[in-house]
């Protein structure tokens, strides 16, 4: 019998919640997985069925430019199916209590490259490996339109249609750097951080999967919410084991909910 979701996180983390005013937030991949989305490294994640030097590096990039470009419009087509889900809308629900307060400061930091928490209404967002559903020229920079990038049904690879070079999707690959001045938001926010909620990340990939240590060596109060222990659980003040979107929509109502004793 399942423990009702609300034992699933302690009194500390909604008082914590419900009075602080720089609060932060890093998503990963399980937020999204309720919304039919899949995840990276949990069993038939996208790394168990396709081989991630084959299709997140420049070099395979260049190798086999028709393979990357279909593989990423297959996620794009998985993306635009779906919808965001109550993790999502609940982040944005947080978002909105604690800017309401005097002072009140919130960033969500998202390696995700799905767009969802943005069409959840996500205003206060930094997305830190780009975002699939923008296309862009590798030698011009201009950013294609949606139409450009249909290409790749024709077998030739898609191409920027003033300079011929060719498009890829505005996600960070493999060994490449972070949008320009996303990570420095993001350290900022996790600097200052009363509390900070690592949601849905295994925690394995550098230099995101520090923000949470980072906003623990500044004092803050950092929870996890995870179906499994991240790889840096060990170092956190509390490990919140549910699904993000039935967990995040009953800490937001009880923080909503909460009075000085
Ligand atoms: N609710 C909460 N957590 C979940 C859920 C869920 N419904 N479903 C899965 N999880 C957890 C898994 O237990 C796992 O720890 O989400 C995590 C997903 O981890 P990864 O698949 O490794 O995804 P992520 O952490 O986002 O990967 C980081 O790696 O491949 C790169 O660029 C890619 O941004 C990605 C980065």
């Amino acid at each position: 019998m399942h423990p009702p979701v609300t034992d699933l996180f302690s009194d500390e983390l909604v008082a914590r919640l419900a009075q602080a005013r720089r609060v932060a937030v890093l998503t990963g991949a399980g937020i999204s997985a309720e919304s039919g989305v899949p995840t990276f490294r949990d069993p038939g994640g996208l790394w168990e069925q396709f081989r991630p030097e084959e299709l997140a590096n420049v070099e395979a990039f260049l190798r086999n430019p028709v393979l990357v470009q279909g593989w990423y419009a297959h996620r794009r087509a998985v993306v635009e199916r779906v919808q965001p889900n109550p993790g999502h809308h609940a982040l944005a629900d947080l978002e909105a209590l604690v800017t309401a307060r005097p002072g009140g400061d919130f960033l969500l930091a998202t390696q995700n490259v799905d767009g969802l928490h943005e069409r959840a209404g996500s205003q206060h967002l930094v997305e830190l490996h780009g975002n699939l559903r923008r296309t862009y020229c590798t030698r011009c920079g201009r950013e294609a339109e949606e139409h450009e990038v249909e290409a790749v049904a024709s077998g030739e690879p898609a191409r920027c249609p003033a300079c011929s070079g060719l498009l890829r999707p505005d996600v960070v690959w493999f060994g490449e750097m972070l949008p320009e001045g996303a990570m420095d938001r993001a350290t900022e926010a996790a600097t200052h951080a009363e509390v900070f909620l690592s949601v849905g990340t295994s925690a394995a990939v550098y230099p995101a999967a520090g923000l949470p240590l980072v906003a623990k060596a500044h004092g803050a109060y950092v929870a996890e919410v995870n179906v499994e222990r991240s790889e840096i659980v060990a170092h956190l003040d509390e490990h919140v084991r549910g699904r993000a979107g039935e967990v995040l929509p009953a800490l937001v109502e009880r923080v909503r909910a909460w009075r000085v004793p």
